[in-house]
């Protein structure tokens, strides 16, 4: 099973970024931790971060034909993007959304995510656990 974990803007920042909020890891522990899960989880995962909208649109129509699950952390696309959800709904491959922190208590612009609608489900407030359990919840969801 392949898995493909996109983040999105600023989260390469992390580590630094707001670390009362999103925690002082750094996106390349987060993914070194994402690799491992998947090693003990039987998954091939690969990592990905883009700022734009754009491309996060390109990985996920790329995923349509090389991944069986999709984890996507749309940063703060999740509260505007009917594009990203659109691109969501039309690849055919489930799709986890996560957070680090806990949207639906931060503030009221947070609290809604056009995206998560389009998602098999959403994991949100548990910093880098939420990228582990969404790994669970992909193989789970068994692929294509
Ligand atoms: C975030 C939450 C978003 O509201 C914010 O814009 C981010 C990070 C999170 O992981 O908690 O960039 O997606």
């Amino acid at each position: 099973m392949r898995v493909l974990v996109i983040h999105g803007p600023s989260l390469n920042l992390l580590g630094g970024r707001q670390p009362e909020i999103y925690g002082t890891q750094t996106l390349a522990e987060i993914d070194a931790a994402l690799l491992n899960e998947g090693e003990n989880l039987g998954i091939e995962v690969r990592c990905a971060q883009r700022n734009g909208e754009g491309g996060i649109i390109e990985l996920l129509h790329a995923a349509r034909t090389e991944y069986d699950g999709v984890i996507l952390n749309p940063g703060a696309y999740a509260h505007y993007s009917h594009a990203i959800a659109d691109a969501i709904a039309s690849i055919g491959v489930p799709v986890v959304e996560v957070h680090l922190s806990n949207i639906a208590g931060r503030e009221p612009h947070r609290r809604t995510s056009v995206t998560a609608a389009a998602c098999a489900g959403s994991i949100s407030g548990f910093g880098a656990d939420s990228y582990l359990l969404a790994l669970r919840c992909v193989k789970k969801l068994g692929g294509k």
